[in-house]
């Protein structure tokens, strides 16, 4: 299995290309199944999650025209089968995303519960209920979700709470149903905005996406999709806060600064000098951090998917930091590992609180989930001596070339088979 070496003590300065976002081509991918001919997508983030949903849609009947970094072409007019097998959900929670689609296109769903990053339950039950709202007819049956629906009719539906993916998948489903849904309590996060611009091109009716309050007009039918993938935040905060931890110089380069205005704000607390411009930021360390509070949120919220990037950096801050996590149960998992690098946490329920250390120092460590493994690597940059990472993939589910990106910056890193 894979490991990551990383030397620590070599501080970073230069440019880091962000790539599209994992999390925005996901539901786009799962929504050529609503269109009929060749999607084309552009800035296609090289991450394995990608792979695993494009794998997924040609077992549903799909076909791969075209696949590289810049463009991927997929052609939607096959989709035949209801089945989405356990050996390809149960890798990535997100795949889920193809119930709505598949009920509206099909009229059955069947999809094996999914597996993923392991933080926390993480149920469906919010998905599916919005999927009822709108008439499907759910059953669970050996390990499958499996839906029935002649025709789905919009609906006025709430959420109980905020879910992201859920969200997705429902208005997908809305988008082809006949008549107005009306979705309470819908996630606002900038990838739901994207996804309902990237349906309205391709002629759904749908207002206030990236709001609370998503109003939908069902069409019948829809034409194929053309888009390019917006910039990844999360990823764009991780290298944010590699420059912070070392000290270094790092301009992060096409991103979207208004969907890290979060982020911006709490590394400007912790004395992080910080410069935006229409799509680049650029961070700059000032020898010093100050400890900061953080509480996850759902968007506009601080990322739960930055908390432990963030948890990392306050490790090494001039004084005790408190971080909660509100989003998921049991999103603790690096604090095990940053401990054994000589990380100062104390965990209570859902709070870690981090008193500043004024070094850590490498070790092997186990990335334990996707978030958790690129945590790791920033502490091993500005560790003492040698930080092994094993269980990497988590890594390649969602960071296109990290390894390559950090070297370009001036890390001692590499990759070991
Ligand atoms: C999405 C993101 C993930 C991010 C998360 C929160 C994608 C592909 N993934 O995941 O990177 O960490 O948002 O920002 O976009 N819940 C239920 N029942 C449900 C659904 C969710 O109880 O049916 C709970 C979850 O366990 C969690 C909370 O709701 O505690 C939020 O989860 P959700 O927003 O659904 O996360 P995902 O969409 O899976």
């Amino acid at each position: 299995m894979d490991r990551i070496i990383v030397e620590g003590g070599h501080q970073l300065n230069g440019q880091v290309t962000i790539s599209g976002a994992k999390n925005a081509i996901l539901p786009v991918l799962a929504a050529t199944l609503l269109t009929g001919g060749k999607n084309e997508i552009q800035n296609v983030p090289g991450v394995r999650d990608v792979k695993t949903m494009v794998n997924l849609v040609r077992e549903l009947g799909g076909r791969v025209d075209h696949f590289e970094a810049d463009r991927l072409v997929l052609d939607s007019g096959g989709i035949n089968n209801p089945v989405a097998p356990y050996d390809l959900v149960s890798t990535m929670r997100a795949s889920c995303m193809v119930l709505g689609p598949l009920l509206a296109r099909l009229g059955e769903a069947k999809v094996s519960l999914p597996g993923g990053c392991a933080i926390g339950a993480r149920p469906i039950d919010l998905h599916i209920k919005g999927l009822e709202a709108l008439g499907a007819d759910i059953q669970l049956e050996k390990g499958y979700v499996h839906g029935v629906a002649k025709k789905l009719k919009g609906a006025h539906h709430l959420f109980e709470s905020v879910t992201v993916t859920g969200t997705m998948n429902v208005l997908m489903a809305a988008a082809m149903a006949e008549g107005e849904t009306v979705l309470e309590n819908a996630a606002k996060e900038p990838e739901v905005e994207f996804l309902a611009d990237v349906l309205n091109q391709c002629g759904a009716k749908i207002e206030g996406a990236g709001t609370d309050k998503i109003i939908i007009e069902g069409v019948t039918s829809l034409k194929p999709i053309h888009c390019r993938i917006l910039p990844d935040r999360i990823e764009a905060a991780t290298y944010m806060i590699a420059g912070a931890i070392t000290d270094g110089d790092v301009e992060v380069l096409d991103c979207v600064p208004a969907h890290l205005e979060a982020v911006i704000q709490k590394l400007r607390e912790a004395g992080v000098g910080l410069k935006e411009n229409e799509t680049s930021i650029r961070v700059r360390g000032n020898g010093e951090l100050r400890p900061v509070h953080i509480r996850t949120h759902p968007y506009p919220g601080f990322a739960t998917d930055v908390q432990a990037q963030f948890m990392t950096l306050m490790t090494l801050a001039k004084g005790q930091s408190v971080i909660s996590e509100t989003v998921f149960e049991n999103r603790f998992m690096h604090v095990a590992e940053l401990r054994r690098m000589g990380a100062d946490i104390h965990i209570e329920g859902h709070t870690a609180i981090v008193s500043g250390v004024e070094q850590l120092s490498g070790a092997p460590v186990m990335a334990t989930d996707l978030r958790a493994s690129a945590c790791l690597v920033l502490a091993g940059l500005v560790a003492e001596r040698d930080t092994v990472v094993s269980r990497v993939y988590h890594i390649d589910r969602g960071y296109e070339d990290m390894e390559k990106k950090l070297s370009q910056l001036g890390a001692a890193i590499r990759r070991v088979r």
